[in-house]
């Protein structure tokens, strides 16, 4: 099978109204990427060029596209007429004449490769169409395929099934393949006479057999097939796709005190003995070292956390983190742009951006670098074994030299050379028994304004 050619084809246009969104569907996030990703990430594994059909204007997908699979070729369905007419619009491929096609929905994310494999051997063992199906929970809004003796006879779509038709379980997923001899044929014989005038995909099975062809129906699970019409759809897939990463992540040996509460990323990379404590959300692009500890609240995106390192409770890192071996980020501590190096410690009330940390470090409570002045970005540049006392404020561009030590409480504005102490806070005074005197005197004005 592997010997064969195959084109896949997306569909991925149109505006996804019962999202009431301004996004487009394809580009919601699922597991931390686009619905889009997932589709186009289960196809790259199964090996195939690749055709993504978007909507008149929507250069948000089609940077999607090329962000995600930068060989896939993008095509412009201008006016949205239904899957069969979505799919010619990627005409000038299916041209080339692939001995496979492949069709899946951008909005059907949850598609497993395997899946896929199994619809392509279908039509290797002979048959023209091939359409993955499930039985549906509720189904609602999804096409009925009607099987007669173990063969797929039709697909008819929720709005032009009949009493009985509808009640059938088995429902389409929206996935197909098609045996590209014939698939242009069939293509081009869809019409609009339904109920909503548009040229369905789904038509192709019957055509096919009126053909004399063979359409066949390969039974998925329905988690596979879960279609995304509406948020609330999108939440069931989501709670999917997070199972499926949760058990991926204990099977490979992280320990997820409370699995259900810890939300992943479709890429975040664990190494061996990670902890990570109930109620903890990742975002792209994470990846943590053997033996790292993520505590509770702690919200985590674009970020490298290295051996041993321990995270929160309720610490953010944002993308450009970068922590060393053994490194700590405690409570309330934010985290963007900055590599922080082995040892180093921030622990707690702490907002680093923009900024490098050197080795065994210590920023005490409170330090801010002030990394923005209204117009641009600047960096903090913090030495080895450098001390930043509590509350200090570091202004940048700054940089603090090796072993310095930056008194609680400053303002640093300049530069504080290796080994220095920098006290950058007014001098404090002590005026003996002014406490009594204070007193005395707020309570001689109390009674003036009383009497
Ligand atoms: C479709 C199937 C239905 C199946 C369900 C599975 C048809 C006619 N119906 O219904 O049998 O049970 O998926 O989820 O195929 N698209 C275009 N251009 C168009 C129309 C659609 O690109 O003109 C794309 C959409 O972006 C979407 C996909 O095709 O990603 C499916 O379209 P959608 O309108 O969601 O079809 P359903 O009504 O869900
Ligand atoms: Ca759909």
């Amino acid at each position: 099978m592997t010997a064969r050619t195959c084109l896949a084809i997306v569909l991925a246009a149109g505006e996804g109204t019962r999202m009431r969104s301004a996004r487009p569907k394809v580009l919601h996030p699922l597991a931390g990427r686009s619905l889009l990703a997932h589709v186009l990430g289960g196809i790259a594994q199964a090996g195939v060029s690749t055709a993504v059909v978007i909507g008149p204007g929507e250069d948000a997908v089609a940077a999607e596209v090329k962000r995600v699979c930068p060989d896939a070729e993008c095509f412009v369905q201008q006016e949205r007429r239904g899957t069969a007419h979505a799919v010619l619009a990627a005409r000038d491929a299916i041209e080339r004449q692939a001995d496979q096609i492949l069709i899946v929905y951008g909005d059907t994310p949850l598609v497993q490769p395997a899946s896929l494999s199994r619809l392509r051997a279908a039509i290797d063992g002979g048959a023209a169409v091939a359409v993955l199906g499930f039985r549906a929970t509720d189904s609602t809004g999804y096409g009925r395929l009607i099987v007669e003796d173990g063969e797929l006879v039709a697909i008819r779509e929720d709005a032009d099934a009949s009493a009985s038709e509808r009640k059938t379980a088995l429902c389409n997923g929206g996935t197909m393949a098609l045996a590209g001899k014939t698939a242009p044929a069939i293509l081009e014989r869809i019409g609009d006479e339904n109920r909503k005038h548009e040229f369905y995909l789904t038509d192709a099975v019957e055509i096919a057999r009126g053909m004399a062809l063979r359409a066949v129906a390969v039974e998925v699970e329905e988690d596979e097939m879960r279609g995304i019409n509406t948020k609330k759809q999108l939440a069931e897939a989501e709670a999917v796709a997070q199972q499926r990463l949760r058990q991926a992540a204990l099977d490979a040996g992280v320990t997820l005190i409370a699995p259900e509460t810890v939300y992943l990323c479709a890429d975040t990379k664990f190494g061996r003995d990670v902890v990570v404590e109930p109620f903890v959300v990742f975002g792209e692009k994470v990846t943590i070292e053997d033996g790292a500890v993520i505590h509770s609240f702690s919200h985590i995106a674009g970020a490298h956390i290295g051996k041993g390192v321990s995270v929160g409770p309720f610490a953010r890192l944002r993308p450009g983190t970068r922590l060393g071996e053994g490194a700590h980020i405690g409570n309330f501590v934010e985290v963007k742009e900055t590599v922080v190096e082995a040892g180093a410690k921030a622990n707690h009330l702490t907002y680093l951006g923009d900024a490098s940390v050197g080795v065994n470090a210590n920023i005490g409570a409170g330090t801010i670098t002030c990394n923005y002045d209204g117009a641009a970005k600047h960096r903090t540049e913090i030495g080895r074994d450098a001390f930043i006392g509590s509350n200090s404020a570091l202004v940048a561009p700054v940089k603090i030299g090796e072993g310095a030590y930056v008194g609680s409480g400053s303002v640093i504005t300049h530069d504080v050379p290796e080994g220095a102490l920098a006290l950058g806070r007014s001098r404090q005074i002590i005026k003996k028994d002014g406490a009594k005197r204070l007193r005395e005197l707020k309570s001689l004005r109390a009674k003036k304004t009383s009497g």
